[in-house]
């Protein structure tokens, strides 16, 4: 069934990004790369393969000591909670790993340590010292991030020392007007020090032979471009150790207070983690025949495809990727998903609002996987993804079978008899579907596979609706029960073909059909049951998802929406110096409010009589939103300016502005002296 390329493989090491473990994991990690990740791991196993599946944290990197720091706990704390939270949730959704490790853990240290190490000792770095920034009273050098300073592109006041992030400019931190430390708020000082470079200039002439020559319409179009266009642009020598106390130490003298990239040591997590789980190491690693595959996303291509190679090259005993098959961004409802802005829909809360639904999941994210450009997640396509997919065609048809098989041979599988054109037609369709669903998969497109699974469904559910079983019982026994049998083959190889992307309910529809083939090859028979076989009591496979469930997701997103505008509030810039003389023009005055109603056909307007001493004044006010029960403002004293232009407003002489506040909501809140004084006194 294999490609001529792949029949020269033994095993397969696939490994994932390994998630940052400074947050949880979200519909756009698992759909950019666990979900295809996994279907490609469960399919080789299905076929016998010799797979290795690894997963792991990543738990170095400064983004997770800011955010310790912020929290006032250690790295290792923050870690510790997320790396937890990120397994179990992994776990739940069926990720079907071999290994989940973590960068911190010892065995991970050491192996990175050794592999810097080694190249070290065998001169494959230079070392150069440059001057980088310095808190003098933090007395630490800053990585990037730990600098912030306004945008010279945009003038954002809060760009970082890496990236302006309102803007989406690449930066240095040297390019930043007005550097401040993020550690003491102080201007940082430029200092020398010494770092150790990766000289990727040197590498140019393999890599560009290996990826542009080499696996030139092999691998997807966007890794080929994106590396093809980092080449053509020069490779520069890559500083891989950094001035940091979080991460692997870097193993030689002379590099006190010094950590590995993370980027070094991250990538070496995938040899580490395979060491730890088995002591036949070496061959995921070393052996030609073995198929190295990196499921990643998108802004990980440069690290997969040529930092990482030529760390691989550089040590020389280590094979290089055949494919990296990474996936483009998935947004959610429009907007860039984004862990920051807590704008996502994050695995370990889905699974507890959506409980025994983690196939759903899976489901939606590979069918509009963000295979070959950036797609959206909506809760409603995910909602009619569920309805008329799963339920209607997948579930449907399983269910009519088993629920027909039962009503008619008490769960017996009935015999298979003289077949029809329909029938014949029906099975070498069927045969065709292990080969179609495994080529797609074999070639990365998994929207593709899935899709040609439920083509079997639609096949199944085309097949009963065209010979109506549920007539024949009466009219053509004989025939009823072999349209029975083959709907019931149909129900038996969605077993096994739907097991990659739906493992849970390819098991439920295992264990109804109490069906012992298994793998891949096996399926394409129209014999995996036999005549007699006692089928379980049919059990829905999927559920209708009502309205209220969506909408409450739909709502949780439009808080997080508000809860950012929020987060994103700054005091409006002050206005232009005013001199004493003008702001004395302005008579602002203190009154008691009389009476206070909603005025008629105005849902914003509220009509106040207010007691100034002079005499009685009507003030229209645009606040009744935040004022629902105006007549309780009756004998409070309010702020207004006493001179203002009168106006009419709704029909009504407004002779006067009353003041108020705007909070950060867009809340208006009145104005009140903080003890009663005689209306009509001038503020001033
Ligand atoms: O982008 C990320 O989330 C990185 N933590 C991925 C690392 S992948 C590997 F190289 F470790
Ligand atoms: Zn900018």
């Amino acid at each position: 069934m294999y490609t001529e390329h792949d029949k020269q493989f033994a095993r397969y090491t696939i490994t994932s990004a390994l998630p940052y473990a400074n947050g949880p994991v979200h519909i756009g990690h698992l759909a950019g790369v666990y979900v295809p990740a996994d279907i490609y791991a469960r399919y080789l196993r299905a076929n016998g393969e010799d797979v290795l599946f690894i997963g792991g944290s990543d738990e170095h990197g400064v983004p997770i000591t800011i955010k310790a720091r912020k929290e006032g706990c250690t790295p290792q704390d923050i870690v510790d909670r997320y790396h937890n939270i990120i397994k179990d949730s992994f776990k739940e959704l069926g990720v079907s790993f071999d290994i989940y490790s973590r960068t911190s853990s010892a065995g991970h240290h050491e192996l990175a340590a050794d592999y810097f190490k080694k190249l070290y000792e065998e001169g494959k770095f230079i070392e150069k010292t440059s001057q980088q920034y310095y808190d003098e009273e933090a007395k630490t050098f800053l990585a990037d991030r730990y600098i912030t300073g306004t945008c010279p592109h945009c003038g954002n006041e809060r760009a970082y020392g890496d990236q302006c992030e309102a803007c989406g400019t690449t930066l240095n931190a040297t390019d930043l007007i007005n550097p401040k430390s993020a550690l003491s708020g102080n201007p940082p000082v430029l200092k020398e020090t010494k770092h150790w470079y990766l000289p990727l200039d040197q590498d140019e002439p393999w890599l560009r032979d290996w990826i542009l020559e080499q696996h030139k319409g092999d691998w997807k179009t966007n890794v080929y471009g994106q590396c093809k266009s980092w080449i053509d642009a020069g490779l520069q020598p890559r500083a891989v150790t950094r001035d940091l106390d979080w991460g692997v130490k870097v193993p030689v003298e002379g590099a006190d207070g010094k950590v590995l990239y993370v980027w070094f040591d991250a990538p070496i997590g995938y040899i580490s983690f395979t060491k730890q789980h088995t002591p036949d190491w070496e061959k995921w690693w070393k052996q030609k025949d073995t198929k190295l595959v990196h499921f990643i996303g998108k802004d990980n291509i440069v690290f997969h495809c040529i930092i990482f190679p030529a760390m691989l090259h550089a040590e020389g005993s280590y094979i290089l990727p055949d494919n990296v098959p990474a996936n483009e961004f998935l947004n959610l409802e429009g907007d860039k998903i984004s862990t920051s802005r807590n704008w996502a829909v994050w695995l370990h809360e889905y699974l507890v609002d959506f409980p025994g639904k983690q196939d759903v999941l899976r489901y939606t994210l590979c069918s509009n996987a963000p295979e070959t450009k950036d797609n959206d997640f909506t809760w409603k396509d995910f909602q009619l993804k569920n309805n008329s997919e799963l339920v209607a065609i997948l579930g449907n048809f399983v269910n009519r079978t088993l629920v027909l098989t039962h009503k008619f041979y008490e769960g017996h599988v009935p015999a298979m008899g003289e077949l029809t054109d329909l029938e014949r037609q029906t099975i070498e369709e069927m045969k065709t579907f292990p080969e179609r669903i495994g080529r797609s998969i074999e070639t990365y497109r998994f929207r593709e596979a899935l899709s040609e699974m439920m083509n079997l469904a639609r096949l199944g559910n085309k097949y009963l609706t065209e010979t109506e079983p549920w007539k024949l019982i009466k009219t053509d026994a004989t025939r009823a029960a072999t349209v029975l049998n083959l709907s019931l083959q149909i129900c038996a190889n969605l077993a096994i073909l739907a097991e990659p992307f739906l493992p849970f309910s390819a098991e439920k529809m295992r264990k109804m059909l109490n069906l012992s083939a298994s793998g891949w090859t096996t399926a394409g028979s129209s014999e995996l049951l036999k005549e007699g076989d006692l089928i379980n009591q049919p059990e829905l496979l999927f559920e209708k998802i009502e309205d209220a469930a969506i909408e409450g997701q739909i709502q949780k997103l439009a808080d997080k929406k508000k809860q950012n505008e929020l987060n994103a509030w700054a005091p409006a810039a002050v206005k232009p110096i005013v001199e004493f003389d003008d702001f004395g023009k302005v008579d602002i005055r203190v009154g008691t409010v009389l009476e206070c109603t909603k005025v008629p056909k105005a849902d914003k307007l509220l009509q106040f009589k207010i007691e100034d001493s002079m005499g009685t004044r009507t003030i229209v006010s645009g606040i009744a939103k935040y004022y629902p029960e105006p007549e309780k403002l009756v004998g409070q004293q309010v702020c207004f300016i006493a001179n203002f232009a009168p106006r009419k407003l709704k029909g009504i002489e407004s002779q006067g502005m009353i003041l108020s506040a705007e909070d950060k909501d867009g809340r208006l809140v009145l104005i009140t002296p903080s003890q009663l004084v005689t209306p009509g006194c001038s503020i001033g």
